[in-house]
């Protein structure tokens, strides 16, 4: 539970500062709950508006969990929101986050863009600098494929939101030392997540298999044989998901949905990942979900 945020780490290689580069969704929540375990955390993003927006959105999330935390206590809420707030630092300079223990990437999905990234922070960063890719389903092997640390390199994938969901998926690629695998697991923990450990296969454990499961749900509505709400109901109450699988899949994007689907596709060749009619429809439309307005359902911007 977010309680165990605070326990803070005795090791002697303990992650204290954490540089997370990428200021959207996945990245903000990233660099919240680190600020929240007490650790110092720069953003990193080459949009100052979005660093804005981060700032913002996590202003917000803040206040959500300091609200279950302290329920009611308005001067401890506020001064854990503060406190919290203060731990964060942003940048547009790729400099400004190079000297820190951890720096986890949380940029867009594309493979040479991060190769670059970590090939030019390979360069500034100090040599104990552990180095991580947040990536969904992109090989983390090739992300990192131009870094000399491969032993210091590895993944860690959130969920969204990173605030609320309490795993976290550990990437142990072959030239990942055990001491950078264990620190990650250490720092996972430190963050209140739960970590599991997986090797670097296509979507690792969740998205290897929330994939399947999303895509028949598209495709039996894309046949016809329920509608959106019933088939989003049936998983709620007779699987106990807490979102339907056309709900999640507005929640997540239909184009990261689309994305995710199509290199899963080409990297296992199994079929059930295979380009779905109606999905690519509504993308090309621009109806991407909650965050355009509209996907399988309407949503009030
Ligand atoms: N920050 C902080 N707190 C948040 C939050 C955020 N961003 N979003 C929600 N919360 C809190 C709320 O304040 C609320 O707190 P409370 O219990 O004290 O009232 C609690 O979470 C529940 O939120 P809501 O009441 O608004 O709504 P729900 O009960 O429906 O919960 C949900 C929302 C947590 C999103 C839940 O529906 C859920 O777990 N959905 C499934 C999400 C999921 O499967 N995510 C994984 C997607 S796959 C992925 O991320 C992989 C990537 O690679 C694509």
């Amino acid at each position: 539970g977010l309680t165990r945020n605070f326990s803070s780490s005795t090791s002697l290689n303990a992650i204290k500062t954490v540089t997370i580069v990428g200021g959207g969704l996945m990245g903000s929540g990233i660099a919240q709950v680190a600020a929240q375990a007490g650790q110092n955390v720069t953003i990193i993003d080459i949009n100052s508006d979005l660093l804005g927006k981060a700032q913002k959105s996590i202003q917000t999330n803040l206040t959500r969990v300091g609200k279950k935390l302290y329920k009611g206590d308005e001067a401890k809420i506020n001064s854990f929101v503060q406190e919290s707030f203060e731990r964060i630092k942003v940048s547009t300079k790729l400099e400004d986050g190079a000297d820190v223990d951890l720096i986890v990437e949380a940029i867009v999905e594309k493979l040479d863009v991060k190769q670059e990234l970590f090939n030019k922070l390979d360069q500034i960063s100090p040599a104990h600098t552990i180095f991580a890719t947040n990536t969904s389903c992109i090989s983390v092997n090739a992300i990192g494929s131009g870094i000399k640390r491969k032993d210091k390199y590895g993944g860690l994938h959130f969920f969204n939101p990173v605030p609320v969901m309490r795993l976290l998926e550990v990437i142990k690629c072959d030239s990942t030392s055990e001491e950078t695998y264990q620190a990650m697991m250490e720092w996972g923990k430190s963050v209140g997540k739960t970590c599991i450990t997986c090797k670097d296969t296509p979507g690792f454990v969740v998205n290897r298999l929330l994939g399947p499961y999303s895509a028949e749900a598209i495709r039996m509505l894309e046949r016809g044989d329920a509608s959106a709400e019933d088939i989003d109901i049936a998983m709620k109450l007779g699987a106990g998901y807490p979102m339907g699988p056309l709900e999640l899949a507005d929640f997540t994007g239909l184009d990261t949905k689309t994305f995710v689907l199509s290199n899963m596709f080409e990297k296992t060749g199994n079929p059930v990942f295979k380009p779905i009619p109606l999905l690519d429809k509504l993308v090309s439309e621009g109806k991407f979900g909650r965050k355009s307005g509209e996907g399988f359902y309407k949503y009030d911007k």
